[in-house]
């Protein structure tokens, strides 16, 4: 038998593959089920935006290796963008680093940054590649709770100076996966204030920039002053357009942490499909209207669970952003027994809070990533399964 390697013990994905495979044996013994666990979006890229890969991929001379910086097309645009979207300016040469999508970033941040021993401040309840990125490169994690209490934002008072001096970066995420929470322009400003003191590499997941609700606009990191001396920021065009499997996202930031990421990823990948650079550059310079209907459709959908729900007599708070609802468990179960159960006796799959960490645990994330006649089932079904326990 060949033996793995340690690091892949270090990824501890319990709490979802036990969900995964409870999912497979109701669907194998005949459940139709509503599926509310992954954050993948159910909606089609824009009409515009397929044609444009399309043709693209159709052209002959679009099939060679990108490399890792991209084109400067598709670089130009994200700086454009980001001026126009949060008034940030970047160099397109330097501050920008095309991604095969932004989880390629997230996971290999780490590896040029962390060596085995050094620690890294990660929020939990937290979206999990933060965690394991920072195992696979042998690091350790010093765990920044999010509380409903700081509205899900880590205390910054409460780290130990300490572990602080000794970390070498911090990841935040807002929108948040999986709390939902969203940040303001001087929570950033502190974070900014915090990494000069101790020096800390800070890395914004900003996924969820485009998907926030009733008006609101997510404010990006960079927009804090002195913040791209300390840090980075992720985008991902997965959920801002529904282009999740054309795997593309991007960096931007400091021009030292954007050299050294895409110094690392040359000896990883060769760069996205040219044609999927092409239809990205396209929609974020022409496709604005579709991030408005993607809100609209996910702002309704938010309503009807939301809604639903509570007319069952479970209450969750509203979303501002982000394709979650963090919902607290109403029957005072843990989270993976509640998920359990819900699957098992309502056929709806939501996450268990504990999978995104030890604080994730009294809540359940659910996702909504199906439409909405679906949901309606789902809330039915929940409604049901409700007036049997509570
Ligand atoms: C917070 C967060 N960051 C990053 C990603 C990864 O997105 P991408 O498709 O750009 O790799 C996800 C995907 O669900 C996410 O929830």
């Amino acid at each position: 038998m060949h033996r793995p390697s340690k690091r892949l013990d270090s990824l501890g994905a319990s709490v979802f593959s036990e969900m995964d495979n409870l999912r497979r044996e109701l669907e194998k013994a005949g459940n139709q089920l509503i599926n509310l666990s992954i954050g993948s979006p159910d909606r089609a890229p824009a009409l515009e935006i397929r044609k444009i890969l399309s043709g693209a991929a159709l052209e002959e001379s679009q099939y060679g290796y990108t490399l890792t910086r991209g084109t400067a097309k598709f670089r130009s645009v994200c700086a454009e963008w980001y001026l126009n979207r949060f008034g940030v300016t970047l160099d397109p040469e330097t501050e920008v680093l095309p991604l095969m999508g932004s989880q390629d970033g997230l996971a290999h941040i780490f590896l040029a940054y962390i060596d085995p021993g050094d620690l890294a401040l990660i929020p939990d309840p937290g979206y999990p590649i933060y965690t394991a990125g920072l195992m696979l490169a042998g690091g350790e994690k010093v765990a920044m709770p999010l509380l409903k209490e700081n509205g899900f934002l880590p205390d910054l008072r409460q780290i130990d100076p300490n572990l602080a001096r000794k970390a070498k970066l911090m990841f935040l995420n807002y929108p948040n996966n999986p709390t939902a929470a969203v940040a303001s322009l001087s929570f950033f400003e502190d974070v900014v204030e915090f990494a000069k003191k101790y020096e800390l590499l800070i890395c914004h997941d900003a996924a969820y920039s485009e998907l926030a609700f009733e008006g609101y606009k997510p404010v990006s990191f960079l927009e804090a002053r002195g913040a791209k001396e300390v840090g980075i920021e992720f985008h991902s065009v997965s959920k801002t357009y529904n282009l999740a499997g054309a795997r593309l996202g991007f960096v931007v930031g400091n021009a030292d942490v954007i050299r050294n990421l895409s110094q690392l990823k040359a000896n990883i990948d060769y760069g996205v499909f040219r044609p999927v650079l092409t239809a990205g550059a396209y929609a974020l310079s022409s496709a604005q209207d579709s991030i408005a209907e993607n809100k609209l459709a996910y702002e309704r959908r938010r309503d009807l669970l939301i809604k639903g729900c509570a007319d069952a007599g479970w209450n969750m708070p509203i979303p501002q952003g982000s394709m979650f609802i963090w919902a607290p468990i109403p029957t005072g179960q843990d989270s993976v027994t509640f998920a359990i159960e819900l699957a098992r006796d309502a056929g709806v799959i939501v996450v268990p809070g504990l999978g995104f960490g030890d604080h994730g645990e009294g809540y359940v994330r659910i996702a909504m990533v199906q439409e909405e006649s679906v949901l309606q089932e789902a809330v039915r079904r929940i409604q049901g399964f409700l007036g049997r326990k509570i």
